[in-house]
């Protein structure tokens, strides 16, 4: 998490994947009267360096593709598009409800 005093401006979620020594970043967001001030960065080398820190190896982050600013974080940050998991999404009709 990150502060201004007593504000909270910014959040990132890590957890540990399975016992491959593997964490994985699962979110990120920052106020936006915050952005552009290296906060998700900062958020998360130091989440790399806890990861680290814990003896694991490599990091996983899922992004909104069609968010640039994160996109372009993670791309700074050295993470590489992979195919291995993709996301599917559908609209919900009424008749679910009964079904
Ligand atoms: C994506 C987000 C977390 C970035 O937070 P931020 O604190 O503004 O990012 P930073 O200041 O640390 O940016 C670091 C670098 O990332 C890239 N970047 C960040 N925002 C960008 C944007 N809007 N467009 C292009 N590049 C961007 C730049 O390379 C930037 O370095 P620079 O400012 O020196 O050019 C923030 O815009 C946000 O909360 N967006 C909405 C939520 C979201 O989409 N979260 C990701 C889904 S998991």
């Amino acid at each position: 998490m990150a502060w201004d005093g007593d504000r909270l401006v910014g959040m990132s979620g890590t957890k540990v994947v399975g016992s491959a020594g593997s964490g994985y970043i699962w979110f990120a967001g920052v106020d936006r009267a915050y952005r552009r001030r290296s906060i998700a960065l900062a958020m998360k080398v130091l989440t790399m360096e806890w990861a680290l820190s814990r003896g694991l190896v490599r990091m996983t982050a899922s992004h909104n593709a069609a968010s640039q600013g994160i996109v372009s974080l993670n791309r700074k940050l050295g993470f590489k598009t992979t195919a291995a998991r993709q996301y599917v999404t559908r609209g919900l009709w009424p008749w679910m409800r009964n079904t």
